[in-house]
């Protein structure tokens, strides 16, 4: 894994917006997956402003992660979040994204469907954030480095740190849809933005601990071409 040092959270939303320019450069109709959360709003706030972004415009997006079990039409969806904070602010149609649909009868048919569709295109560029339980997505502790999509039963901190989308913790949905880790695995080109000092333990178990399940981000030293962007508070002292 390649780690980029950012001088602080600006910056990494700079690099990272420059990585996403340059790795989809020459890739015609790309797939992509992009995370939601508090990281990569910067990246997002700075491709909204690059007139020279258009080059999304010919990229299908699949959704990395979503709540299970509200209606579709709920705000509070991940793909809401993603159509406010991404796509609008780019001019990208909303068809471009490939959704779960939190309220289907058959929620495991329903991730059955996501994954052919990942399987199928095949994954040319995953950006991913890092949960401080060392999650990717919804992959949380102890998800299997094998696993594809499916739905997850949120981790306690999940739901706490979640809680800030739902008003208090008591609302947050306790199942969620996720692209598997053997799913993310497939990408073609990774990136992992970390961000601020509250991730600094995780980042290091993710960086140099023995790969395990416990801590499903160490998933991503065997993943191809991986690259980790992280501000300096985020990192280890020392590094
Ligand atoms: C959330 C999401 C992840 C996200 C991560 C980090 O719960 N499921 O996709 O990357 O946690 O979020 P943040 O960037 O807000 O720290």
């Amino acid at each position: 894994m390649k780690v980029v040092v950012a001088d602080d959270y600006e910056d990494l939303s700079r690099r990272a917006a420059a990585w996403l320019h340059r790795t989809l450069a020459g890739i015609n109709n790309p797939t992509v997956v992009l995370p939601t959360g508090n990281t990569p709003v910067g990246l997002y706030r700075n491709l909204a402003a690059d007139p020279n972004s258009q080059f999304l415009g010919n990229a299908r997006f699949i959704q990395l992660d979503e709540y299970q079990g509200i209606p579709r039409e709920d705000s509070r969806t991940l793909a809401g979040w993603f159509w406010r904070v991404f796509l609008q602010p780019l001019s990208i149609r909303k068809s471009a994204l490939l959704s779960f649909d939190p309220s289907v009868p058959d929620p495991d048919g329903e991730a059955e469907r996501m994954d052919a569709a990942a399987t199928q295109t095949g994954i040319d560029v995953c950006v991913l954030g890092l949960g401080q339980n060392g999650h990717l997505g919804f992959n949380e502790p102890g998800s299997d480095f094998k696993s594809r999509t499916r739905v997850v039963d949120l981790s306690e901190e999940s739901i706490k740190s979640n809680a800030a989308y739902w008003g208090d913790k008591g609302q947050v949905p306790r199942r969620a849809f996720t692209l598997g880790l053997a799913t993310l695995a497939s990408s073609k080109h990774t990136l992992l933005l970390v961000s601020g000092a509250h991730k600094a333990g995780i980042l290091t178990a993710t960086l140099k601990a023995p790969q395990s399940p416990q801590v499903p981000a160490t998933c991503l030293k065997s993943f191809r071409d991986v690259t980790v962007i992280a501000d300096r508070s985020a990192l280890p002292a020392g590094d």
